[in-house]
């Protein structure tokens, strides 16, 4: 019998899953700094948003979507997705894992983010803008406390950000009501912050409008960069796991969305064509 398969698994993509589009933002970072890797995307877009639902909903349709991708030959997987992070991410390390196959890993994308935040700010003073999920989890401020306990972090929950964006209604006017709304009321908890951190991946669609109601002085910082510099770091320090990435420079995309639906909007987003397959989790 040829056990070969059992010693060395076959080498797979790097699975990488949000709730909807907003992992595209990420997706595209890794692809641009990481190109020899095959990626293989899921977007949860028929239950998407997560950002109001329970912690017991999130952790459900994350762990779900994790198997899927673990089914589909993925010995990584990249949480693109700051609620997912938030609510499912740790569960899943410690409790789900050690069943489901230890050798495989899950990573965030919050400490990533967390640690790169005392290098940002001159003030000392950091907004993190995200889901009711990820606002409430207080996942930055928890992870700050830990790296950089000098920081003042302020979070600020912006409900109507992911619909709009999933929605197709980035570009619109009505955008611009609540990306106001929504930063005046972060400046007016703390009006020293100077770096806003769009603590969600949805909300780099949104980049253009944000920068442009922000106060003179405040920068905004996506993390998709953050996060491909982390993870070219962690494969540095993993070669048990670099070793079983294949290295095709593909990307596939699935979605438990329609199909055709996710591929009009991805090729919007990413600005090339998508194809994309449906799935059922
Ligand atoms: N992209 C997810 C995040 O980073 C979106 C959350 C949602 O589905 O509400 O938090």
């Amino acid at each position: 019998m040829d056990n070969t398969h059992d010693i060395y698994p076959a080498a797979g993509p790097i699975g990488v899953f949000d709730s909807g589009y907003g992992g595209l933002t990420i997706l595209q970072e890794l692809r641009f700094h990481l190109p020899q890797y095959d990626y293989l995307y899921l977007g949860d877009n028929a239950r998407a948003p997560y950002g109001n639902r329970s912690f017991e909903l999130v952790y459900k349709f994350t762990l779900e979507s994790v198997k899927a991708l673990f089914a589909r030959g993925c010995h990584l997987v990249i949480l693109a997705c700051n609620t997912a992070s938030a609510k499912a991410l740790r569960t899943i390390q410690q409790n789900d894992l050690p069943n489901i196959d230890p050798s495989r890993r899950v990573l965030g994308i919050i400490r990533p983010t967390v640690e790169h935040l005392a290098t940002l700010t001159r003030s000392g003073h950091v907004g993190i803008l995200g889901t009711k999920g990820t606002v409430a989890s207080r996942s930055y401020e928890m992870e700050a406390a830990k790296l950089s306990p000098d920081l003042t972090v302020t979070g600020h929950a912006c409900p109507m950000w992911v619909p709009l964006v999933e929605n197709g209604e980035a570009w619109s006017d009505g955008a611009d009501y609540f990306v106001e709304k929504d930063i005046s009321q972060l400046m007016a908890a703390d009006p020293l912050i100077d770096r806003v951190i769009l603590g969600c991946t949805h909300y780099p669609l949104l980049l253009d409008k944000i920068c442009r109601h922000l106060p003179d002085g405040v920068g905004a910082v996506t993390q998709g960069t953050i996060v491909a510099e982390s993870l070219a770091d962690y494969l540095r320090r993993h070669p048990e796991i670099e070793c079983r990435l294949s290295k095709g420079a593909g990307a596939t995309f699935l979605t438990t969305e329609q199909s055709e639906k996710f591929t009009d909007m991805a090729s919007l987003f990413l600005g090339q064509p998508v194809k994309a397959r449906h799935i059922e989790l």
